[in-house]
């Protein structure tokens, strides 16, 4: 072992994203049964540092993961797992004792999903330790695909974070380069949709009852799953014409169907469940009648839980801002106000 490797540091910020297309539903390691559309966030996100030290034990993987301070033995043992999972294709991860530390930009009690970020950003620093070990160089092109693919395997959608702006996962035959294994990022979006804002309404901070692995496995028998999968892939290759094109309306229509058909999903799966609040309806019911009568082109998505995603273009920012402050207090417990965002980045403090 190399004294200038051992004790190596490795820091990644990775950010969210919110899926508009949504990924419910998989097969074995990780394949997304359907292809789904993102966007990349920019204030929502997860910074790790990888510490690499001499090992004490003959254990496979030695691990210790600390989330704010604190060990985390909950997450820790979903990391070890993972981690285990990849010794052969990276042989130092069995080589040291492995810490983690790692931070959320948002609030951690704020229910937000945090697992995309987090193994976005632990991919990041396993891949840029593992370039430490390699002799070979690789364009940033192909490192950033690695750690998509990388991160895909710790958890889907965390494949969709490695990209700016919008990125598709999952094969769709009208999207070129599209595929199962890492997510490709959508360039030349129409200008409507660059800069747009998310912003995210807590409506309740509680962990969600049902995790989103359970509730991809019960699409395995779920008896509109077919049917599901094929309107997804439908509305991804629309979607990514719709970005293109710049057309608010229809925008509009795919992103609230999907976060209505996300949840109709579970509502209509063999153990139901319902993961929507009162707060969630009432914000959707003030987000439309707001729509309706100012003509403002904003919209709601919602990922698995009792949150709302709000998106609208940056020349809205104002109004909507001072909409969603005054109007939506009843329901709401937050605001955490975000925006399409640049992709990861590499931490030099
Ligand atoms: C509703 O990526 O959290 O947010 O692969 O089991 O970790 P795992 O699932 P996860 O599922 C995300 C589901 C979603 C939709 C989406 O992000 O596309």
């Amino acid at each position: 072992m190399t004294e200038s490797i051992s004790n190596a540091k490795y820091r990644w910020r990775c950010p969210s994203n919110i899926a508009i297309v949504k990924y419910w539903g998989k097969k074995e390691n990780q394949i997304p049964c359907n292809s789904s559309l993102s966007m990349t966030l920019s204030n929502s996100f997860t910074e790790v540092e990888l510490e690499l030290k001499e090992k004490t034990t003959s254990q496979v993987i030695e691990l210790s993961y600390f989330f704010e301070g604190k060990r985390n033995i909950h997450f820790e043992q979903r990391v070890h797992q993972y981690l285990k999972d990849q010794v052969l294709d990276f042989p130092f991860l069995n080589q040291f004792h492995l810490t983690f530390h790692s931070t959320n930009s948002f609030p951690h009690s704020a229910g937000i999903a945090s697992s995309a970020s987090a193994f976005g950003a632990i991919a990041l620093s396993i891949l840029d330790a593992a370039q430490d070990f390699s002799k070979e160089s690789i364009s940033q092109e192909y490192f950033f695909k690695k750690a998509s693919s990388l991160a895909r395997l710790g958890s889907g959608s965390a494949c969709r974070s490695m990209f700016s702006g919008y990125a598709v996962w999952g094969k769709n035959e009208a999207i070129l380069g599209s595929n199962d294994e890492f997510a490709i990022e959508l360039p030349k979006v129409h200008p409507n949709f660059q800069n747009m804002q998310d912003a995210i309404l807590i409506v309740e901070k509680e962990p969600k009852k049902v995790s989103s692995s359970v509730g991809h496995s019960l699409m395995r028998n779920h008896p509109y799953a077919q049917v599901r999968f094929l309107q997804a892939n439908e509305r991804t290759k629309r979607l990514h014409e719709i970005l293109l094109s710049g057309d608010f309306e229809d925008f509009i229509q795919i992103t609230e169907s999907e976060a209505l058909t996300l949840h109709a999903m579970m509502l209509t799966s063999k153990d139901y469940y319902l993961l929507m609040k009162s707060g969630t309806l009432l914000a959707i019911e003030k987000i439309m009648e707001f729509r309706k009568e100012t003509g403002i082109p904003i919209c709601f998505t919602l990922d698995a839980g009792p949150n709302v995603h709000v998106l609208y273009a940056q020349d809205y920012k104002e109004e909507v801002n001072r909409f969603l402050n005054s109007q939506l207090t009843n329901c709401v417990q937050e605001i955490i106000f975000d925006n399409m965002g640049a992709g990861p980045n590499k931490m030099t403090r």
